[in-house]
């Protein structure tokens, strides 16, 4: 049958979801607190000084104002009224953004994997897609936290970010299909980890609007808070004369007029500097400081504060693999809403909806024709391998694509991401420009048991477009096979593959690796800092991100990185409060 007719007929029955971009963006809250660097002065002086307003830093910062006066010190914007961070339907427009001032910022490891890293208030939870989910309470425990503060604090987080996603019937049916080849039992709406299939929470609004970690920042004390907005902190300044160990008291930090600053910690043993400037960021500032392997600051030309070898070690990527499913009824626009988490070591989720502008670029200067969360021109170009994803391959996709029809772009990406990873790697530092990305690998299934995670992965996906669960959502094999046939350069991955790929599934799946973003490490628990996330052989200095995770909580790390940015927050402020008591105690 020819297979615009067979379209047309399973049409008729379709209400189309899809979510329009409405515009909206939110409007900036009136937070006192919210400062150009430009307008600091040269020197300031603070109890807690925390460097980058991340996903961790942001939720650190507003507990500790509560008693403390808090320097917080971001490289990039406010997220508010940016509508490429604030709306749904907008998701791949920031990453494609390649400019300086995008709120996120493009980097590729040695492994040659397209990558974004955050450069805005509020960090990766302003560019994610969104997805909400605890870790479970095994890794709860494994991490050495106290179970109850941590389910306190992510119900602190919660309050304000996170939502029930309503469920279009694209995601609906990946929910059916899971269970249908068995990721069962269901275990409905829920935040929590468990195996099974589940619909998880969301920072998206029922309106498709976007809460970020900077709206944590309600909670804050406007009395104890300064955030400086395009502050980048250069360099960590230590005392070492007459020390055993190196203590930090201040930072060097530059406003977007090129004008230096320095602030400084008040006087007291119990003050601070964080870092929180996540899993590329905190590694790259630390060795700036002085903190790393002697050889490398040494060939940097950087003065040793302290040797520490393992500052950037430990580094991984979780390898995503995802698959484009091509479907006879139109889908609604949604990110990731549904996940399986299977006994053997992956994670299902599922993308729908794509954009299909014909003029080649829309009104609002968006990115015109693309694959949502997979589109090409936001570095997720999995059909030629890592090394090969050259701009001139992108440009080849972004070509191609303009050759196909509407049809073409209706479908939803299932996608697989593997559990750890145990695989790891390193971060090295070019130059001593801070605003450089760092040279990251991430040794994608360097581990074997990595590799068969996602061969099992791919062959639950290929079982789940088979399910009667999921078929109103994709042609037949045969139909499926024109379809393919219509478009051999078709720029994303789909199933059935071509009957000329001889791949063994080993290879398919190191070929059209892609990163889910969660990258971590650099900072890890027990080689960088110990189990109160203080530097090991420093005073005066921790860190509180993704860098300090050996591998990623949950499904999804942002509920976890929120959460321990709340959690190290009420730890740091409860210490200090009993060192105060016992101090008083001691001179009564
Ligand atoms: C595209 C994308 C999609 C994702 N999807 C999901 C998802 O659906 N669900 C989920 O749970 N997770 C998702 N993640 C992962 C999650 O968002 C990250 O793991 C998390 O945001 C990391 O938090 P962090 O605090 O460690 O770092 P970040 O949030 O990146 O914070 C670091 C901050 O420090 C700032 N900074 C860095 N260096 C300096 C400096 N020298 N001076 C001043 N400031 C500095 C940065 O600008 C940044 O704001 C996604 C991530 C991305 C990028
Ligand atoms: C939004 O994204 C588009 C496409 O990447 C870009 O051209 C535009 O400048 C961005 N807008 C803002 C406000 O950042
Ligand atoms: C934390 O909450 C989870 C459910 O979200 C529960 O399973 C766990 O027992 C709780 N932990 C503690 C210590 O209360
Ligand atoms: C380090 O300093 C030496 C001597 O000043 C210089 O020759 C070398 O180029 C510098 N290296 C770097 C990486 O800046
Ligand atoms: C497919 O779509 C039709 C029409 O909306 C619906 O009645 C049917 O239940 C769907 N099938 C499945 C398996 O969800
Ligand atoms: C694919 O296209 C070729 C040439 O146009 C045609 O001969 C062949 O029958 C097609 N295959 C399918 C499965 O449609």
């Amino acid at each position: 049958m020819e297979f615009s007719t067979w379209r047309s007929v399973s049409i008729i029955s379709f209400t189309i979801l899809a979510f329009l971009g409405s515009g909206y963006s939110q409007q900036a809250p009136r937070y006192s607190f919210l400062n150009q660097a430009a307008e600091a002065p040269a020197i300031s002086y603070y109890d807690y000084i925390i460097i980058g307003g991340g996903t961790a830093g942001c939720p650190l910062a507003a507990t500790l104002s509560q008693n403390h006066k808090v320097l917080l010190l971001e490289r990039g914007d406010a997220p508010y009224g940016n509508k490429n961070v604030s709306n749904m339907v907008n998701f791949p427009d920031t990453l494609q953004d390649t400019s300086p001032t995008s709120p996120a910022q493009r980097f590729v490891s040695e492994d040659g994997v397209i990558n974004s890293r955050a450069r805005v208030l509020g960090g990766g939870s302003c560019l994610n897609a969104g997805f909400y989910t605890r870790a479970s309470p095994n890794y709860v425990r494994e991490a050495g936290w106290d179970g109850r503060l941590a389910n306190e604090s992510y119900e602190w987080v919660e309050k304000i970010v996170a939502f029930e996603p309503t469920m279009p019937q694209w995601q609906t049916a990946l929910k059916e299909g899971l269970l249908e080849v068995g990721v069962t039992p269901f275990n409905g709406f829920t935040y929590d980890h468990e195996f099974g299939t589940k619909i998880g929470g969301t920072i998206f609004d029922s309106d498709g609007n976007r809460h970020t970690a900077a709206d944590l920042l309600e909670y804050a004390n406007p009395e104890g808070l300064t955030v400086l907005l395009h502050a980048r902190v250069s360099r960590i300044l230590f005392k070492v004369k007459g020390r055993s160990r190196p203590q930090a008291f201040g930072v060097i930090f530059w406003d977007q007029n090129g004008r230096k600053h320095k602030a400084y910690l008040n006087k007291g043993t119990d003050n601070e500097i964080i870092l929180s400037a996540g899993a590329l960021g905190s590694p790259q500032l630390l060795i700036l400081s002085g903190i790393g392997s002697r050889d490398q600051l040494e060939a940097l030309n950087i003065t040793v504060v302290l040797d520490q070898p393992m500052v950037g070690q430990g580094m991984s990527d979780n390898p995503m693999n995802a698959i484009f499913v091509p479907s006879p009824n139109p889908v609604a626009t949604t990110l990731i809403q549904v996940v399986g988490i299977t006994k053997f070591g992956c994670f299902i989720e599922g993308a729908s909806g794509s954009n299909f502008v014909v003029s080649g670029s829309n009104s609002e200067g968006a990115p015109g024709r693309n694959f949502g969360m997979f589109s090409p021109q936001t570095g997720q170009l999995a059909t030629v391998p890592p090394k090969e994803r050259t701009p001139e391959a992108i440009a080849r996709a972004v070509e191609a694509m303009n050759s196909l029809q509407e049809y073409h772009f209706q479908g939803g990406f299932i996608l697989e991401k593997t559990r750890g990873p145990l695989s790891t790697g390193f971060l090295k530092l070019n130059n001593q420009n801070i605003d450089e990305n760092p040279s990251v690998t991430f040794n994608y299934f360097k581990e074997p048991a990595d590799l068969e995670r996602c061969v099992r992965g791919i062959e639950a996906i290929e079982r789940i477009i088979k399910s009667p669960g999921f078929s109103n959502f994709t042609y037949s094999d045969v139909q499926m096979g024109t379809l393919l046939n219509i478009s051999t350069h078709f720029p994303v991955n789909t199933l059935p593959r071509s009957s000329e790929d001889t791949r063994s599934p080993e290879q398919y799946c190191r070929d059209t690796v892609m990163t889910i973003w969660h990258y971590h490490g650099g900072c890890q628990v027990g080689q960088v800092v110990d189990l109160d996330y203080k530097v090991i052989g420093t005073d005066a200095l921790r860190v509180v991100d993704g860098s300090t995770f050996r591998f990623s909580p949950g499904t999804n790390p942002q509920a976890t990185v929120m959460m321990l940015g709340r959690y190290m927050g009420i730890k740091i402020q409860n210490e200090r409060f009993a060192r105060q008591e016992a101090k008083r105690k001691n001179n009564s």
